[in-house]
């Protein structure tokens, strides 16, 4: 996996650096393609010369650099890399990534980066242990991050305990580990639905509501990276549907309904996450209403057909997940939707916040299982959540299957 790959290597202030000269060298032995970006610390342990020369690239590290190309596209890099790999990373790159700052060039790219990220600590017993660096690793591993464990033995300090940055071995093994997709999902049937539906009130007119397809789009995507087949039925959004997918554009809740209906016998899994509207309108007008500076318009509207219900009482063998979109009272209202629905697993979301839910590029979600099962999800990627909700549909599945009591609520939580 690593010949052809394109990496970016961080470094950062830790008398480690050295040690990721041999990493560096031997990611290009094995046929990868490094760029090298270090922090103004990590140049005083290790200098640029040597990054450019085992690179066989100029080394990057200032954001302004007139002189570089590079040092204004962060962004096109961090999407050419197959993955990042920061080694050592220090308790201050760690916090910084945890907490969104971009500071220097290292921080901004690894903001930028949608590919797989692993961090290497490297740093004090005492550090690697404090509360604040225990809290930054977890929020980083709950995003999707790979954190290694630091190995024990003699630290820079002269003290003993966990800290010292892993064998080059061990760094190698986990590079590829993140490069090799994992195909859990092959042989899986997924069908997903996203975006909002259209209610026509005349040619020009529409009801429908903010979802931006984001969050099903993702689902399509993680479940087509796991090797699923995917077929994505979405409302109009902006989004390129993922290359891969059985992509089928739809408008009204109707045609999503006959869409669903069509693909429901075949699937393994089905994932609601569009938006349908509630209500559609008895007589579209066939001509564009005349607008009226004086009169009102009344509308008369009829509920469109609750296609989640429709699929879960047409199911065959197939894992049903909904979500629920709420404004107050997530819980109790999720489990509610939860029972009247018939579902296995709803995904429960507070549209009513700022930078989750409709439209965001994260969300933070409540899962709530027909078992009894409740995970509090923290805010993530929407690419991370979709990875969770998969995660958690295939553990609810397997412990469905093994139980020889149908009704006996999952021993099994997220990890
Ligand atoms: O698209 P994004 O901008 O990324 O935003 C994501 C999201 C907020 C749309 C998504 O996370 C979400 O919450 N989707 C469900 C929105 C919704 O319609 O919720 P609801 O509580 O009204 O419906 C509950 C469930 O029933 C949903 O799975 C919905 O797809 C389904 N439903 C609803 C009405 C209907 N007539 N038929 C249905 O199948």
């Amino acid at each position: 996996m690593l010949a052809g790959s394109e990496l970016i290597l961080g470094v950062t202030g830790s008398i480690a650096a050295y040690k990721a000269a041999y990493l560096l060298r031997e990611l290009r032995r094995a046929g990868a393609l490094v760029t090298v970006v270090t922090t103004a610390h990590a140049e005083r342990f290790v200098g640029a010369l040597t990054w450019r020369t085992l690179s066989g690239r100029p080394v990057l590290s200032d954001l302004f650099d007139p002189r570089s190309e590079e040092a204004v596209e962060h962004v096109a890099l961090a999407e050419r890399a197959h993955a990042v790999i920061v080694a050592p990373a220090t308790a201050n790159i760690l916090a910084k990534a945890a907490h969104g700052l971009a500071d220097d060039f290292l921080s901004t790219l690894l903001l930028a980066a949608r590919c797989p990220v692993l961090m290497v600590p490297a740093m004090d017993g005492g550090m690697w242990s404090h509360p604040a660096t225990s809290a930054n690793v977890a929020t980083l591993r709950a995003r999707g991050v790979t954190v290694l464990e630091p190995d024990s033995g003699e630290l820079a300090s002269g003290l003993a305990g966990k800290g010292r940055l892993p064998e080059v071995d061990s760094i190698l093994e986990a590079v590829e580990r993140l490069l090799t997709p994992v195909r859990d999902l092959a042989g899986e049937r997924i069908l997903v639905t996203a975006g909002p539906t259209r209610e026509p009130i005349d040619p020009v007119r529409y009801l429908s509501n903010r979802s931006s397809g984001k969050m099903g789009h993702a689902l399509a995507t993680a479940a087509l990276r796991r090797g699923a087949e995917v077929v994505l039925i979405s409302g109009p959004t902006s989004l390129t549907p993922p290359s891969g997918a059985v992509y089928v554009p739809v408008q009204t809740a109707e045609e999503m309904r006959e869409a669903a209906l069509q693909h429901i016998e075949s699937a393994t899994i089905v994932i609601k996450a569009a938006a349908v509207a509630d209500y559609r309108v008895r007589d579209p007008r066939a001509s564009k209403i005349k607008s009226s500076k004086t009169e009102g318009l009344t509308l008369e509207l009829l509920p469109t057909p609750d296609i989640l219900k429709e699929l879960a009482a047409r199911r065959g063998r197939a894992f049903i997940v909904g979500f629920a979109a709420e404004t107050r009272d997530v819980r109790a209202s999720g489990t509610e939707k939860l029972r009247s629905k018939g579902i296995d697993l709803l995904v429960a979301n507070d549209v009513s916040r700022q930078g989750i839910g409709f439209e965001s590029d994260d969300n933070e979600v409540l899962l709530l299982d027909r078992w009894g099962g409740a995970i509090e999800l923290p805010r993530m990627r929407k690419l991370a959540v979709a990875g969770a909700i998969l995660d958690r549909a295939l553990a609810l599945r397997a412990a469905a299957a093994a139980s020889p009591d149908p009704a006996a609520p999952h021993p099994r939580p997220l990890p």
